[in-house]
């Protein structure tokens, strides 16, 4: 079925937020970095504006910034609708409360926004959609990220993850993924099963973060060539 944008909740985090989750040292940053699933992250953004190397892959990039505007405008309140009923279910130690949170994603899809056009032309947003080869040679990338997509939208299966994330490792010395449970903060069946088998041809590490918002999301996977 054909990607559509009604379909996709767009909610993007930041480059503070990104450097935390996967632990990107000072060392790191200075590496060609890949996010796939970036979204409306402002991750590309504040980065490139550091003066850092990143490419960021999403299925939304084939539209305009004003269609990304509008959907991030009407899925905005469902989500923080959502939020407000699941409070529990997070930590609120970095980000304070609601309304905190509200202009953290708000400011951080802006920036995003704002530096769309720009990115696309540089080709810093790139349009394509796991677990499709990309036009990139063997070992283009040092570090590929994904934040909030794979291992956490169980429902795309087991052999969609191996197929993207086997990808991934093509275009990419090591991955990182972020976090380690689904939508529900729930470990599954599903994640074991694709951990395992990564574990019998790559070097696989989970590390726990200090990071965590949604209450058991603090682990990390890595998974290196
Ligand atoms: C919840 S958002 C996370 C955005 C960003 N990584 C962050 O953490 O702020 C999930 C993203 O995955 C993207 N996505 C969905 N299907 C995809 C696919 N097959 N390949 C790559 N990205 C995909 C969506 O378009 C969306 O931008």
């Amino acid at each position: 079925m054909a990607f559509q944008l009604k379909n996709v909740v767009p909610w993007g985090r930041n480059l503070a937020e990104y450097r935390l989750m996967f632990e990107l040292s000072d060392e790191d940053m200075k590496k060609r970095i890949a996010g796939f699933g970036d979204g409306p992250a402002s991750f590309n953004y504040e980065a490139t504006e550091q003066g850092y190397n990143i490419t960021s892959f999403d299925p939304i990039y084939q539209f305009s910034t004003e269609e990304l505007r509008g959907r991030i405008d009407e899925v905005r309140t469902v989500v923080m609708r959502q939020m407000s009923e699941n409070k529990e279910n997070y930590v609120w130690t970095n980000i304070k409360n609601l309304d905190e949170l509200e202009n953290t994603r708000m400011s951080a899809m802006k920036l995003f926004l704002a530096d769309y056009d720009k990115g696309r032309a540089e080709k810093r947003y790139i349009y394509h959609e796991l677990p499709e080869r990309l036009p990139y040679k063997d070992g283009s990338f040092d570090i590929g990220l994904s934040s909030h997509f794979l291992l956490m939208y169980t429902m795309l299966g087991y052999d969609f993850h191996i197929s993207a994330m086997t990808e991934m490792l093509r275009v990419c010395r090591e991955i990182r993924i972020f976090p380690i449970v689904d939508l529900d903060a729930n470990n599954t069946e599903l994640i074991t099963d694709v951990i395992n088998y990564f574990k019998s041809g790559y070097d696989v590490e989970i590390r726990k973060t200090r990071y965590e918002f949604q209450k058991g999301d603090n682990k990390l996977l890595i998974i290196r060539n």
